[in-house]
């Protein structure tokens, strides 16, 4: 086994990384952050001789090497990166390169390079695996790593963790990362990166309302603007786990992989298990790291235009009460002030006239809809609008036909169901048969009528999530793959589809599911208020093109609040726009501001949905600026929202940052509707103003006095 030798140094958009495979090791990062400008051969080599660890007393007699896939053999004694075994056998391993390659071609000795592919392929010829590590930097200067083992002993191996890590210096000693629940995804939290592991753990089957997103580490403080900071995401829609582990030496790890249940992942001689892709992110303050993120479903294959449509949707507005005069109304209303496309929700198929019965069985409702759902969708593409429709392909209510006809098609560990939620079961798409079901009776659907538009839903977690026709084994790992392939296979039969991936509000949000689907469905939560939070962390690591947002009804649904259509519209903007809102009881001003919102959105939705994403770190939290701004640094709006009573009046003075300094733009506000409640205006609003970029970043104007829970918009235009 011949073993090669390779460092590598990699350059994107203001990121470097120094890799370092020397002598069959495997490839550690001797740096990832910051630019190395003119770094040499030479300079590489002493990077990596100074970068050698001392051997510190009573530790192992020559220094634990971490490398992207940590192992015990080197000494370490933190988490190892492969954990499996034979059975209780060839638990440790000891992997040796024996081929490495840039882009493709073989490489040898030393590397400068812009983006690219490296792969690393290992073997332990003892414990009989043959490793394969990629590690990539993007054009936008993101890392991804993502590793696959393979069996080549003549026995199972079962592998029970297989996870990354990227290092990151003493520096980034907090820790910020994302958790949550139904109606409220995404609420950041802070902590100090102390000595241990800080594991986010997600057993839920999907990506979870309160996963960990992204798991950060920066310099003390860091905020939106300031700050060195790191970030990992783990982009898995499965069981996955991301995890921020210091040990005793001081080296600090961020790191993922999928989670894999026990016994879930067993080997047979010859087969690989490859696992999902980590993502690492640097820069300065967390919105660069979200503008880093950004890049990576903004250089998708399948790009998004800027011009997304303005959809309305039902749910609010009839629940599972489907008639089709009412529906038809609403098809108006909507059309009239200017939505572009029209999905009718849940309570369309099957016996589902209620949530107790009806999931599984994709037929149109002769109940509900006695001449199919052409009345319906005829009218809403007279109108003008693309039609959507509702699915949760991987549900079934006890009550309904599949499962009554198919019992063993259920998801389950045991020989009793698990416990339900929301009164219904998963089906386990790892069965050929429940995945043709499935797919044939999707495709049917898209084949029979013109559907633009799929909101896909998945609303229960799995629990005890087993095959049954295999004895209860773990298949959460093969229903997310299932899961894939059908999104697929439906986007390969119907290429102009576009599917919104919704799991009761915001639970599958990743960097995986949106490679296959379009929008996310942020939550189920409308209220502004909330929205403003939720909103602005979903952005982190997806842009606002993908994330559903929705002027709601006057009274929040979830919350109970109430709040006008200014806020909720302001709040709206910022995101793929929609409206869920029962409007046959809309007044006619309502209605007329709706128009003029929608107007509105139409008219800059390439600024901002086409823009960089800027949020403020303001001095009272309850001040909220943000906004986008365009590439060419020639336009922006900002949106400036007040959550609560603020500690002094008017408020803090608005900055914003962005633009070009020594530019001169015109800041407007933007006057749609009535005025807001408690609006006091300040004199400069008349005319508008002219600042230049850094007087608005370093001066920033006067705001007006707006009551808690409103919020209202600037558009800045150059004026040269
Ligand atoms: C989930 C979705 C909602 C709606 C309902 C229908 O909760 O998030 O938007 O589609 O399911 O049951």
């Amino acid at each position: 086994m011949s073993q090669v030798s390779a460092r590598v140094l990699l350059r994107a958009a203001g990121v470097a990384v120094l890799i370092d495979a020397p002598d069959g090791l495997l490839p550690a990062l001797l740096h990832w952050g910051g630019p190395l400008p003119g770094l040499t051969e030479a300079d590489a080599a002493a990077i990596a001789e100074s970068s050698r660890p001392v051997q510190s007393p009573n530790d192992v007699d020559t220094p634990a090497r971490v490398s992207l896939l940590p192992e015990a053999t080197t000494g370490w004694t933190g988490r190892p990166g492969l954990q499996g075994s034979r059975n209780g056998v060839a638990w440790s391993t000891d992997f040796r390169v024996t081929e490495i390659t840039f882009n493709g071609t073989p490489l040898r000795g030393f590397l400068s390079a812009g983006p690219g592919v490296l792969r690393f392929t290992a073997e332990d010829a003892e414990a009989q695996l043959t490793l394969d590590l990629e590690v990539a930097l993007s054009d936008g200067g993101v890392l991804t790593a993502r590793a696959g083992v393979r069996n080549d002993g003549t026995d199972d191996y079962t592998v029970d963790s297989l996870t990354l890590a990227f290092p990151v210096p003493a520096e980034a000693s907090e820790l910020l990362d994302l958790a949550g629940r139904w109606a409220r995804e995404r609420m950041p939290q802070r902590r100090p990166f102390t000595v241990g592991t800080h594991l986010r753990e997600n057993r839920k089957g999907r990506t979870g309302s309160d996963s960990a997103y992204v798991m950060h580490a920066g310099t003390p403080g860091f905020g939106f603007a300031d700050g060195e900071v790191y970030g990992v995401h783990t982009a898995f829609s499965g069981n996955h786990l991301h995890f921020a582990e210091r040990v005793f030496t001081g080296i600090r790890l961020l790191g993922g992989g999928e989670l894999l249940l026990p016994g879930e992942l067993r080997l047979a001689p010859g087969e690989t298990y490859t696992g999902p892709l980590v993502y690492g992110v640097h820069g300065t303050g967390l919105d660069a790291v979200a503008r880093r993120f950004h890049g990576v479903l903004r250089a998708r294959k399948r790009r998004l235009s800027t011009r997304r449509p303005v959809t309305y949707n039902v749910w609010e507005a009839v629940y599972m009460d489907h008639s089709l005069p009412k529906l038809l109304r609403l098809a108006e209303l909507a059309a009239g002030v200017g939505v572009e496309r029209f999905v009718l929700d849940d309570g369309w198929f099957g016996a589902r006239r209620h949530e107790h019965a009806g999931l599984g069985d994709w037929v149109v409702s002769d109940d509900a809809w006695p001449d199919g759902l052409s009345p319906l969708i005829d009218r809403v593409n007279e109108l003008g609008m693309e039609f959507g429709l509702w699915f949760e392909p991987e549900m079934v209510n006890p009550d309904s036909d599949v499962a009554r006809e198919h019992p063993d098609w259920i998801l389950s560990a045991r020989t009793s169901w698990p416990v339900e939620s929301r009164f219904q079961q998963v089906l386990n798409l790892s069965i050929p048969e429940a995945y043709a079901h499935v797919r044939d009776q999707m495709m049917a659907l898209l084949d029979a009528y013109p559907i633009a538009y799929i909101k896909w839903d998945h609303n229960r977690d799995l629990v005890d999530a087993g095959d049954q026709t295999r004895g209860g084994r773990p298949a959460v790992h093969e229903q997310t793959l299932a899961y894939y392939r059908l999104l697929d296979e439906l986007r390969e039969a119907h290429p102009e589809l576009e599917i919104e991936s919704c799991s009761s509000g915001g639970a599958r949000v990743d960097l995986e599911v949106l490679q296959r689907t379009d929008r996310v469905w942020v939550s189920d939560c409308i209220d502004p208020l909330e929205r403003q939070v939720m909103n602005r962390w979903t952005a982190q690591l997806i842009p606002l093109e993908y994330m559903g947002s929705h002027i709601a009804s006057r009274h929040s649904h979830t919350t109970g609040r109430r709040h006008d259509i200014g806020f909720r519209a302001a709040t709206a903007v910022f995101g793929h726009l929609g409206i869920e809102w029962d409007l046959t009881e809309a007044t006619e001003e309502e209605l007329a501001q709706l128009t003029d919102w929608v107007a509105f959105y139409k008219e800059h939705r390439d600024l901002l949905l086409g823009g960089d994403l800027v949020r403020m770190d303001g001095p009272d939290p309850h001040q909220f600026v943000h906004g986008v701004v365009a590439p060419d640094r020639s336009r922006a709006v900002i949106g400036l929202a007040v959550t609560a009573s603020l500690d002094a009046l008017p408020g803090p003075r608005v900055r914003f940052r962005g633009l070009d300094a020594e530019r001169r733009y015109s800041v407007r506000p933007v006057r749609l509707g009535a005025p807001q409640g408690g609006l006091k205006e300040p004199v400069w609003f008349g005319a508008g103003v002219e600042l230049t970029g850094a007087a608005l970043e370093r001066v920033g104007f006067t705001p007006p006095i707006i009551n808690p829970e409103q919020a209202m918009l600037f558009l800045v235009d150059a004026v040269d």
